[in-house]
Formats: C-alpha cells, structure tokens, sequence
C-alpha cells in the first residue's frame, strides 16, 4: 500500500516575534536570587545618628519608601500572571515565565526588607486602583501598553533615585537590580506592543487610548500621593514632583506614539 503523502504545511512565519523571544533569553541571563542580595555585609536601609526622635523619623520614612514599593510588585506579581495566561502567542508566554518570576522575586525581597525595616506602613489607595483599573482592562493590547510600555518605564528613575540615596545599602543594591529587571519588562513589553499593535483594528487602538485616559488622572495622582510619614517632604518636593510627572506623561506619550497610536485624544492635565 502506498503511504499516503501528508502535504506540508507551509511553517508559519513566526519572525516578527523575534524581538520577544530575545527579552526571554536577556531575561534568563540577568535572573538573580534573593538569597544574592548583600544581608550579611551591610544594613538593610540607611542607618543614622541622633535624637530618638530623628531616628523614628527617619525610620519612618524609608519605612514607607519600602511599603510603597512591596505593594508596586505585589500586584506586579497579578498583572504578570494575568498576561501570563491571557497571552495567545508562545513567544510571549514563555516570555511571562519569566516576568511572573522576576515579579515574586522583587515581592520576596521587599517583604524581607520591610521585615528588616520593622513592619508594614501605609499602602498607596492610588496604586490599587490603578491595578484594579489594569486587571480588570479588557484587551491584553491595553494590559501589555498600561503595565510594559507606561508604568515599567516610568518606575525606573524612581528606582535610581532610592538607590542613589540609600548608598551602601541592600536597598540600593536591590533597586539597582530592579532597574535592570524593569527594563526589561519595558523593552519586552515594547516589542510585543509593536506586534500586538501592527494588525489591530482601529477600534483597539482606540479603546487602548480611553483605557490610558482612564488610567492618567489616577497615575497623577498616585505619584503625588505622600503617606503621613513623607507628608512633610512631600510638600518640600511639590514643584519638583509636579515636574517630574509632567515628563513622565510627556514619555509616556512619545512611547504611544512611537508604537503608532494616535494619541490627539490623550489628555494630561496635571
Ligand atoms: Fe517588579
Ligand atoms: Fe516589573
């Protein structure tokens, strides 16, 4: 009997998610345990000298840096499951693997860190509702745009800042890891924006510009937002926040751009 021949499929074209596949590789290069992090050599935070009472304040403070950036990658820890499972495309969810751990990775460290930093303090209402507003959007385009190309961008010269005042610390190491981790959320995001964006119909694009007018005014003011403890730097800082933000959104609207959106509706009032 003659073997029936089976005609070939043609191999799909899989080339436009090279770029995606090589954030996986770049981020297998660049994982790190928790376990690297310098506990023993040096303090967790900044250690100071003086007053009990410039003691408790200072402690306070780094206190709430810390809480704020522990909330940040636990819900980090949902969006990235989320687009883990919601991602159609091989090239991208072997990608998240990779994201969903780096995500428990950074949670695991900050938990460490706010034990060593005595405790929990205020969470950020803001933060929640932003990733209520990004869990709940309905396209992975939005998700991928909200979460990868806007807030994962935006969070890296947050991270400097903390390192560059916490010399000498495991902070400052684990923000300076973060960067290079959050970057690559970033340009992984980026790449996949770019294939998720060239064939999507107007209307998605459309609906990703409203979810990002949705999510703006929260942004504004969840980087405004100071817990009690920072009350007193916060209003030291208002011009320099408000400035801050203004090119935060500025980039967040070149980003939109250079992914080919049209971004004449976007509205950025501060
Ligand atoms: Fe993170
Ligand atoms: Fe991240």
């Amino acid at each position: 009997m003659e073997t029936a021949q089976v005609p070939e499929k043609p191999a799909e074209d899989r080339s436009a998610y090279a770029g995606v596949l090589r954030y996986y590789e770049l981020a297998k290069k660049a994982e790190w345990q928790v376990r690297d992090l310098p506990w023993k050599e040096l303090p967790p935070i900044p250690q100071y000298k003086g007053s009990p009472q410039k003691l408790a304040r200072r402690l306070d403070l780094w206190r709430s840096v810390i809480t704020q950036q522990l909330q940040a990658d636990e819900l980090a820890v949902e969006m990235a499951t989320q687009l883990f499972s919601m991602a159609p495309d091989p090239e991208a969810k072997l990608y998240y693997t990779t994201m969903v751990q780096d995500e428990s990775r950074h949670t695991e460290a900050w938990l460490r860190l706010t034990e060593a930093a005595g405790g929990r303090a205020e969470s950020d209402p803001y933060l929640d509702q932003m990733a209520k507003m990004q869990l709940g959007a309905d396209t992975i385009e939005e998700k991928v745009f909200l979460m990868q190309v806007f807030y994962e961008r935006l969070i890296i010269p947050r991270f400097r800042l903390i390192a560059r005042s916490s010399k000498g610390t495991v902070l400052e190491d684990l923000c300076n890891r973060l960067t290079v981790d959050d970057g690559i959320h970033h340009g992984s995001g980026m790449a996949y924006a770019k294939v998720l964006l060239t064939d999507a119909p107007t209307k998605t694009k459309r609906r990703l510009i409203e979810g990002a007018n949705r999510m703006l005014p929260i942004f504004v003011q969840h980087a405004l937002w100071r817990p009690k403890a920072r009350e007193f730097i916060g209003s030291l800082m208002r011009d320099t926040d408000e400035r801050r933000l203004r090119e935060d959104l500025d980039q967040g609207v070149r980003l939109a751009q250079s992914l080919g959106l049209d971004v004449s509706d976007v509205n950025i009032s501060i």
